[in-house]
């Protein structure tokens, strides 16, 4: 006998969306929530059940992709046209053709040939930093934010977004931040409300999407009339063929690829660094551990992709920080349509699942769970994460920031590459402060997570390299 999964009261019409509204924004509303209701709790959303899981055996089971299956989020596959990866449902042939035609794009090597672009992007920002001098006050998520959009255009499609030139985001983020932003509103109200009331959002949110899409069309005409003999994304995706059925790819698809990978390949990143250095800035320890393993491995000379595999500690604090801050916070599955007439039970039997269920992981939670990681799980503790710790292996099995299975992030290679390249770069450059010695941590959740005013100085340690 099943029991009924706890969570609070829902209203007719609203359901429980006053009870993720917050000031902090939904995550914390839900986070709160799982410190009432416990391990797994249900809502309403815009009429549909959500099943909400904080802990780490739950992770576990819910990323196994025998079991569960990725539900794009709503409030991004509400745009109109075709579906890039990120987006797109499993079963949706032009995922099917995008991943087997871009996977072998984002393998180790051909990441490792983008180093050039990367270390380009990243001595912008060094530069910039060290002509600003050491009194210069500096807003991290920004210079991150322009850095890492930068990074992808570059190393993706040959596109300068020259962010480092100008005061000014390119309009391109400024569409984005809108289409994100009404597209999670839209999604979050109930439809009746869309119907009367929402036409105007509606038509701003296309607006947006459309700078976006000209945008990307710009890209892709340019690259048309000016090939250029390379093996970046934006040829793999113009001249390349699925190996299976020997099709092309379609413009329109092209394009939503192209938008799919701008966004979802800077902000997570940028986030990942910015919480890294807030990390390191509250852990004086770590930092220095951090900067020596920089100036044994690199010394004063110019950094490459041979030095990056020898940065283990610095893996164990891009690791541990990811653990802490996913940037990419929740991961949103469901019952795949093969298990339909199945009776879906979690926690031993004791919560039935419905098939039209969206089960929301908290993976701020899961991947904090004190059951699994400790009761030190909340703390900044990278060695835990350092590829030596004997209980590494089993800590990774609930450390799931960048998702799981086919659905996994395919963009984990180039993030990671990226992210320990500018943190090498920074710490082997500069002495890094806060502004605010006693800086506590507030939350900025967009599509991702950030940390908010996260104001540092920098200190040039030696002639830039
Ligand atoms: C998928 C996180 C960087 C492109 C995902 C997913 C997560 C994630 C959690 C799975 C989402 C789900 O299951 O709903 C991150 C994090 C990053 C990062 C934390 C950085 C720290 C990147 C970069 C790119 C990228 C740099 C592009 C170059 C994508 C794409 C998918 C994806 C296209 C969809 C893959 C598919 O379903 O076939 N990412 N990502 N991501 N990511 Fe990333």
């Amino acid at each position: 006998m099943t029991e009924e999964i706890p969570g609070p009261r829902a209203y007719p019409v609203v359901g429980n969306l006053f009870d993720v509204r917050s000031d902090e924004g939904s995550l914390v509303a839900a986070e709160q929530l799982a410190e009432i209701y416990g391990d797994v709790f249900r809502l309403n959303i815009a009429g549909r059940r959500q099943i909400v899981v904080s802990s780490a055996e739950l992770l576990i089971q819910f990323t196994d992709e025998h079991q569960f299956e990725k539900l794009p989020p709503p409030a991004l596959s509400a745009g109109q046209g075709p579906q890039g990866l990120f987006t797109a449902r499993s079963d949706d042939p032009d995922w099917i053709q995008g991943h087997r035609i871009l996977m072998p794009a984002f393998g180790p090597l051909p990441v490792a040939d983008m180093t050039a672009g990367m270390k380009d992007i990243a001595s912008q920002m060094i530069l910039k930093w060290a002509r600003l001098g050491k009194d210069n006050q500096i807003l991290l998520t920004d210079d991150f934010t322009r850095l890492t959009l930068d990074t992808i255009a570059l190393c993706s499609m040959d596109y300068r977004f020259n962010s480092f030139y100008s005061e000014l985001m390119h309009p391109f983020i400024d569409a984005m931040n809108g289409f994100l932003s009404l597209s999670g509103t839209i999604s979050t109200r109930p439809k009746i409300y869309n119907q009367l009331l929402g036409s105007s959002d509606i038509a701003k949110r296309k607006e947006h999407n459309d700078t976006m899409k000209r945008i990307a069309k710009q890209v892709i005409d340019k690259r048309r009339e000016n090939p250029v003999d390379r093996n970046d994304l934006l040829n793999t995706m113009l001249y390349g063929k699925d190996p299976k059925t020997g099709a092309a790819m379609r413009d329109d698809l092209i394009m939503a690829e192209m938008i799919n990978f701008l966004i979802a390949g800077h902000e997570t990143t940028s986030g990942l660094l910015s919480f890294a250095f807030m990390y390191l800035l509250q852990n004086p320890k770590a930092y220095l551990a951090a900067q020596q393993e920089v100036d044994r491995v690199l010394g004063t000379s110019s950094i490459d992709a041979a030095h990056l595999k020898q940065l283990k500690y610095l893996n164990a604090v891009l690791r541990e920080t990811l653990r802490l801050k996913p940037t990419a916070a929740a991961l949103s599955k469901h019952i795949p349509s093969r298990r339909q007439n199945e009776y879906v039970t979690i926690c031993d039997g004791k919560y039935h699942l419905k098939n039209d269920d969206i089960i929301r992981c908290l993976l701020t939670k899961c991947q904090t769970d004190p059951k699994y990681f400790g009761e030190d799980a909340a703390q900044f503790r990278p060695e835990r994460m350092h590829e030596d710790s004997p209980d590494f292996s089993r800590l990774m099995e609930a450390w799931k920031p960048f998702g799981n299975g086919s659905r996994s992030c395919i963009g984990q290679n180039f993030a990671w590459q990226e992210a320990q390249l500018v943190m090498a770069l920074v710490l082997q450059n500069f002495d890094m402060r806060l502004v605010d010695p006693g800086y506590q941590f507030v939350i900025k959740q967009a599509l991702t997570i950030k940390p908010k005013d996260l104001y540092v100085k920098v200190h040039l340690r030696k002639g830039l390299n």
